[in-house]
């Protein structure tokens, strides 16, 4: 997968560029007026309009949705496919993904544990057109059960694992067994993990969506989102229109960026991970520090499921000091090598809380049940030396 990622993106393109380059450009120019009715028509292949598709944001969809495909078959035994589409922002892929698949009446079950843009979308946002959301612990598979054979109305399941911020982990293989004997959708948010690490169609999932903001992009240059599916068909059918006629459309030079932040992904990933395993070890054992969540630490909800289906438990985590919330202020604002920022998986360590940041459009009982208490600090664990970060982060708990 490292050389997959490293050479996805290089295709044959005129002057023998190495780089696939940014077309910056709105329009493209039709032949004849027959040729731009045929394009638009879906006669003749081609581009038109950048909202509709562009060279640039095309390569960098085909790279990732290769990446989440690596190695697989689909039940013939061949090749998995699939089609992807890059947009403006995580959000705007989640958006299109499940827009383009829920009608007013249906109803979504999620995991009780998401990022807190996603919590808000499906709590807030979607009951407005008339669709409904629960949120429930997808590891217990009987539960899970009871309420598909209830509720007709269930459309689709939608997972995150590793979850921010708590790392809590879903099984994928056990919650898509059970979905698929109800003949639900499954949606998974793979941001955390990137498809380095873990590739949820291995277990038959039907669409994966990433913010590639984050690890993918992997220097924080860039806000971008991906969904990707198997059903070809659908996704360019139905889940097209829906991502055009929203507008979510990401753009070449963005595309471009996040291009080359791939091309490292995999000597990231294992760097950034050995980094947080030691982050996390010490800071289970130190003193002052009362919870660390990290699916990598054996005492964590996450750590069995992690080590069936992901490479490695990867980088970030969170955790509570012993003296709650204005102990975590003075922590935060001590750190000299860590960046405070919100966001993660970038290069630089960044430090944030998510109560009053990635998590605060949710109600403070929402976060209690999703187990984020005030205290709470994230951490998204970057490639510096691992001395320098101990050692930054000994002297901040001082
Ligand atoms: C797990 C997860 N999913 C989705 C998003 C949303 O992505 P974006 O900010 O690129 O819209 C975030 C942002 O923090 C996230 O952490």
């Amino acid at each position: 997968m490292a050389t997959a990622a490293i050479h996805g993106s290089e295709q044959e393109i005129a002057e023998h560029a190495h780089l696939f380059p940014v077309f910056a450009t709105s329009s493209f120019t039709f032949d004849s007026a027959q040729q731009g009715m045929n394009r638009f028509s879906g006669r003749e292949k081609g581009f038109t309009y950048s909202r509709f598709g562009n060279p640039t944001t095309k390569a960098a969809a085909k790279l990732i949705a290769d990446l989440e495909t690596f190695g697989l078959q689909d039940g013939s035994g061949n090749p998995l496919q699939a089609a992807a589409l890059l947009t403006a922002s995580g959000q705007s892929a989640m958006a299109v993904m499940l827009m383009a698949n829920i009608s007013a009446g249906d109803s979504i079950v999620a995991s009780a544990s998401l990022y807190g843009g996603t919590h808000e979308f499906l709590a807030d946002l979607l009951p407005r057109f008339g669709v409904q959301c629960r949120f429930v612990d997808m590891n217990d598979p009987d539960k899970l059960e009871s309420i598909l054979k209830e509720d007709a109305s269930v459309k689709l399941l939608h997972l995150e694992t590793p979850a921010n911020p708590g790392m809590e982990c879903l099984d994928i293989e056990a919650v898509t067994f059970v979905a698929k004997r109800y003949n639900k959708l499954v949606t998974i948010d793979n941001t955390f993990a990137t498809p380095y690490l873990q590739q949820p169609f291995r277990y038959g999932v039907d669409y994966i969506f990433h913010s590639t903001t984050k690890f993918l992009n992997g220097h924080g240059s860039a806000i971008g989102g991906i969904v990707i599916g198997t059903n070809t068909e659908w996704m360019n059918s139905r889940v097209y229109q829906t991502y055009k006629l929203l507008g979510c459309n990401s753009n070449p030079f963005d595309a471009f960026l996040l291009m080359q932040g791939i091309k490292t992904l995999a000597t990231r990933m294992d760097r950034h991970c050995s980094n947080a395993e030691q982050v996390a070890s010490f800071l289970a054992a130190h003193p002052a520090v009362g919870k660390v969540n990290y699916n990598g630490l054996p005492a964590h909800q996450g750590y069995k499921i992690s080590q069936k289906q992901m490479r490695r438990p990867g980088a970030v985590l969170s955790f509570e000091l012993k003296d709650g919330f204005d102990r975590s202020v003075t922590f935060i604002n001590k750190l000299q090598v860590c960046v405070r920022a919100v966001s993660l998986g970038t290069t630089d360590t960044l430090v944030s809380h998510p109560a009053s940041m990635s998590h605060a459009g949710m109600s403070k009982e929402q976060r209690a049940a999703a187990g984020i208490s005030d205290g709470l600090i994230r951490m998204s664990v970057g490639l510096e030396d691992i001395t320098d970060l101990l050692n930054d982060l000994e002297q901040a708990l001082l």
